[in-house]
């Protein structure tokens, strides 16, 4: 039922914009990744997961020429944008098997230092799930190229995600680390139902 509704809704955001939803699958994947390396299995993992596949589908309300905007954006626009989070949870809290992956969607703009999005909340009231979507999210965005910016390559990407210590919570950015050069150690292999994460190919020295 959980997953049903969950592919319903991806599929919505399919419809609304490619983009964003190739950048749901990669994030759920980069979330899944950190979520074992910090020990988090069973029930918690599928929330995680849920909340990954979903965390950005209040843009469905945002004009998709706003969101692929390549100037700056105005101030009243970026508040726009910054209605997303709010406006997920609006929609998957009246759903009781959504009911914690709500809370965690509402929150994976919020940053460790209290200056993130909606409500600046600092390092503790911040839900560990929503730290590791913001993680991944973080590093998919840095990955891709975007109409307003250009991807950034290699080393300059871990060197940039590095440097969101203190912002993004610096556990979950080493636990990230961890599994990039595991998975380089081992092989990566990416299964065809999850996504292709190529630049986890990338080295990382
Ligand atoms: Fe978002």
């Amino acid at each position: 039922m959980l997953l049903s509704i969950t592919k319903s809704y991806l599929h919505i955001i399919k419809n609304y914009d490619e983009y964003t939803y190739s950048h749901h699958k990669r994030v759920a994947y980069i979330s899944k990744l950190i979520a074992m390396n910090l020990g988090i299995y069973g029930k918690s993992l599928r929330v995680l997961v849920i909340a990954a596949l979903l965390h950005d589908i209040g843009k469905i309300w945002i004009p998709t020429q706003l969101l692929n905007k390549s100037g700056k954006l105005t101030s009243l626009e970026y508040e726009i944008i910054k209605e997303h989070p709010q406006k997920a949870y609006e929609l998957l809290k009246n759903c009781k098997l959504f009911k914690h992956a709500a809370k965690v969607v509402l929150q994976h703009h919020e940053r460790e230092d209290g200056s993130g999005y909606p409500f600046g909340l600092n390092s503790s009231q911040i839900l560990m799930e929503s730290k590791i979507i913001a993680v991944a999210d973080t590093f998919d965005a840095m990955c891709s190229h975007r109409p307003y910016r250009a991807r950034l390559h290699d080393k300059e990407l871990f060197e940039q995600l590095l440097g969101c210590k203190g912002k993004l919570n610096e556990r979950v950015i080493d636990a990230f680390l961890a599994q990039v050069q595991r998975n380089k150690v081992l092989g990566w292999q990416s299964k065809e139902d999850t996504c292709q994460v190529p630049y986890l190919r990338a080295s990382y020295e």
